[in-house]
């Protein structure tokens, strides 16, 4: 798609929420909004000079009170793609760890005038909390195990590349669906582009009702497998267990681990598809994870264009100011 077409689209939807919270608040003209503005910002990371000044004067911060590697460099790099100026905090280093409540630290980045706040943090709703409480944009970067939006955006965006649409694609989720925010955004996003979604896992690690969210259940690898356009694998969330819900990860990779040989029953253009941490031996062998089938590394790759163009529409800007 041409930066022109990308324009004539994004010219017919407006954007206008202050925050990015999750998935289930979009409605699909947003989603696609999103995903469009994406597109128009892939090919800037191509260029010889990776910068345009489309955000110059704004500031954002990055406040994780979780681990992260792709989400908080990628939302870094955005910023500094678009000239927006950007902070790090890192909770531990902050004032929080001296008692400082979670608002008074954001009233705290207020008052030096800050535009955006990515933010994760371990309990769910934190991001929402914060957002009503401040003037700045909040964009949630995995709030516990309820929502990760730009994660299942960057998915939605990678599947749309890879396959040329989402309408219709048949996508299995295997894991730990229980604990992943990344399965919660992602059964909203593509249920609401009209993706097919089956999930797989152990009994224990697959919530009571969640077919009320309109997916299939499945408790075997094969059914999962078999004819599903993408395989997204999960790893198992052992930070969000309070009990130990498998008998072994030995067991779990014998029963839910995709190796070559699994792999023989999907489709022959499947995509493999994780959001990464992949922990390797256990939800997915090395050869399928670095193998043909596997867009992993293309999912990070779109995390870029995918939250350039959140802090983009997010800071108000419109589509007539073009990327330079
Ligand atoms: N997918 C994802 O959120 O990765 P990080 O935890 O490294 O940000």
């Amino acid at each position: 798609m041409t930066t022109a077409t990308v324009s004539h689209a994004a010219q017919t939807a407006q954007w206008t929420k202050k925050d990015l919270l999750g998935l289930r608040e979009l409605s699909a003209e947003e989603i696609r909004l999103i995903l469009q503005t994406a597109e128009s910002f892939r090919e800037i990371s191509l260029r010889p000079i990776k910068k345009v000044p489309a955000l110059r004067g704004k500031t954002v911060v990055n406040l994780f009170f979780e681990p992260s590697t792709r989400t908080r460099v990628s939302f870094e790099l955005a910023a500094k793609r678009l000239s927006a100026d950007i902070m790090n905090i890192a909770a531990q280093s902050s004032s929080l760890s001296k008692g400082e409540t979670i608002l008074d630290t954001v009233r705290n980045l207020e008052a030096l005038k800050i535009d955006m706040l990515v933010i994760r943090h371990a309990a769910a709703g934190v991001p929402h909390l914060i957002a009503k409480h401040s003037h700045a944009s909040v964009i949630n970067a995995g709030d516990g195990s309820h929502e990760h939006p730009t994660q299942a955006l960057l998915d939605l965006f990678t599947i749309q590349e890879k396959k040329g649409r989402v309408e219709g694609i048949s996508v299995s989720i295997i894991g730990d669906i229980a604990h992943s925010r990344v399965a919660r955004s992602n059964i909203w996003g593509l249920t609401k582009l009209g993706a097919r979604v089956t999930v797989c896992g152990p009994a224990t690690l697959v919530p009571p009702q969640i077919e009320q969210l309109g997916v299939r259940v499945t408790y075997k690898l094969e059914e999962a497998i078999r004819g599903a356009d993408v395989v997204m694998l999960l790893r198992i969330q052992h930070e969000r267990q309070e009990a130990t819900l498998v008998p072994s990860l030995r067991e779990y990779r014998l029963r839910y681990g995709i190796d070559r040989e699994r792999l023989k029953q999907a489709k022959p253009d499947v995509l493999i598809m994780h959001p990464g941490p992949v922990n390797r031996g256990v939800e997915l062998d090395s050869d399928v994870a670095d193998g043909p089938f596997s867009v992993i590394l293309d999912q990070v790759t779109n995390g870029l264009a995918v939250r350039m163009a959140v802090l983009y529409l997010l800071s108000g800007s419109r589509l007539e100011e073009e990327p330079a």
